[in-house]
């Protein structure tokens, strides 16, 4: 016998907290209902496609299935099993301290939702009941900058290697941090607005002056030198002319962090509506199960043509995915699939985000793929039995894009202009192995050469 499972979404989006909906989880739906009272304040609702002047009072109704057991928008504040446990670690090893041992696969993740689906990424925080929302944003303290020490350092470290299970530590410091996605163990914290200073405080719950909310995220042994890496491509997708977040590079007991400044609030750290293009692509098509399930080209098409409108200037946001596909390219970065892309909305516009995770995930052997999701028809038979090449599929999307092929043309100088000293630049690096260094300059060198050849 199963029993329905009820919550609340609330946001602060607005100028205070308030509810937005609620939803109930059957055995085989996930069913979103707007408060009436929230369809006309001309807040963000739940996902672009589930705008409240659209849906106003009808039901949404999302069938469970493997993927997904709820709404792509509310599913994405569970951080997966499959990506890794340290945020799950994290919000367990807190329920258990409250005696609370849920039982693994659903039960875990509702647990872990309700504990951790409020404060984090974006402007959606879920909760078991008004009442606890109510709690939970009345908390306006200003929590309290302190100086990250020996000792927690020690216990992370321990945790992330795996040896030690219990993020003891960490709670007692900090209690249980708001959950994030991803499979590089990572904390949603915040800081002075002055910048990293070494002092951390859990994320802010309202405007709080001076501070600014940021993800650190923790090289992992594996990916040695990847810190360094994400802060190198971020400074070239800036010098580029994408918007960059601030972000700042550190060691906590020898331990790499790279801090980035959450693009997700406001300069008064007020939630701007944010949803991963995973999230809208999902919304719009039952095909679409994982990250990496649609291609560049669909995506274009689903920018320029879906009857409710993705993003403000589909013409600019076309050629924003063209250009950082084409700098994830040249970078040796194949890993920008939909979770790798989000929208926000931001001064009535809805637009693609400031650029998050351009890692150049090709330096490390196991994710050295030209890319994660098909374009261009790349690899696939053309009519004479030859597979497409890669600078013939590049020309095919962008065409598909809508762009001409001097627009292409532009836009490749510019990537390869601002990425003229990459070899250098990953010869400097401190902590990124030679053979890695090595392999990455190869295999972007080689990139480079076709998109040259493009010209
Ligand atoms: N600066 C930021 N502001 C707001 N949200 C962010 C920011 N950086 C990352 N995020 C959110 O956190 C999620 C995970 O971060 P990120 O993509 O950087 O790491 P990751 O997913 O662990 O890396 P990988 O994609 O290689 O698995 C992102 O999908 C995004 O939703
Ligand atoms: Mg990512």
């Amino acid at each position: 016998m199963a029993t329905d499972r009820e919550a609340v979404v609330w946001t602060r989006s607005g100028t205070a907290p308030v509810r937005m909906g609620r939803f109930v989880v059957t055995d085989t739906e996930c069913r979103y209902t707007y408060d009436s009272s929230y369809l006309d304040n001309g807040l963000p609702g739940l996902g672009i496609l589930y705008d409240p002047t659209f849906i106003g009072e009808n039901t949404i109704t999302w069938k469970r299935s493997q993927y997904f057991d709820l709404l792509p928008q509310l599913q994405t504040l569970i951080p997966p099993t499959s990506e890794g446990n340290f945020q799950r670690q994290l919000i367990l090893s807190w329920l258990q301290q409250q005696n609370k041992t849920p039982e693994q696969g659903f039960d875990s993740d509702w647990a872990i939702l309700m504990a951790g689906g409020h404060g984090g990424i974006g402007h959606i925080d879920v909760f078991e009941n008004d009442d606890q929302a109510s709690e939970w944003y009345s908390d306006t303290r200003t929590q309290e900058l302190f100086t990250i020490n020996e000792d927690l350092g020690f216990s992370l470290k321990d945790f992330m290697t795996w040896f030690d299970n219990s993020a003891e530590a960490l709670i007692e410091a900090l209690g249980p941090t708001p959950s994030v996605g991803g499979a590089i163990p990572k904390l949603l914290l915040s800081i002075p607005d002055s910048g990293w200073d070494g002092r951390i405080a859990l994320p802010t719950r309202c405007a709080v002056a001076d501070r600014t909310d940021i993800v650190v995220k923790f090289e992992k042994p594996t990916y040695p030198g990847i810190v360094e890496l994400e802060a190198l491509t971020l400074q070239l997708h800036a010098e580029a002319g994408f918007e960059v977040p601030r972000y700042w590079t550190a060691e906590i007991n020898a331990m790499p962090v790279i801090a980035i400044e959450r693009y997700d609030r406001d300069p008064n750290g007020k939630p701007l509506f944010t949803e991963s293009l995973y999230s809208v692509m999902a919304t719009g098509d039952s095909r679409v199960t994982h990250h990496y399930s649609s291609n560049y080209d669909d995506i274009g098409r689903v920018i320029e043509r879906s009857p409710i409108p993705i993003v403000s200037d589909p013409q600019e946001a076309k050629h924003h995915l063209l250009k950082r596909l084409i700098m994830s390219f040249a970078t040796g970065n194949g890993d920008l699939h939909m979770e790798n892309l989000s929208l926000i909305q931001r001064d009535g516009q809805t637009l693609f985000s400031p650029v998050y995770d351009p890692t150049p995930m090709r330096a490390y052997s196991r994710h050295d793929m030209l890319s994660v999701m098909p374009f261009g028809n790349y690899g696939e038979l053309d009519n004479k039995d030859q597979p497409i090449g890669f600078e013939a599929a590049l020309v095919h999307l962008a065409k598909n894009m809508g762009f001409s092929r001097n627009t292409l043309r532009l836009i490749v100088s510019e990537v390869l202009e601002h990425t003229a000293s990459y070899p250098q630049q990953i010869r400097q690096l401190q902590t990124l192995p030679k053979e890695n260094q090595e392999n990455l300059i190869r295999i972007t060198t080689l990139v480079r050469d076709i998109l040259n050849g493009l010209m």
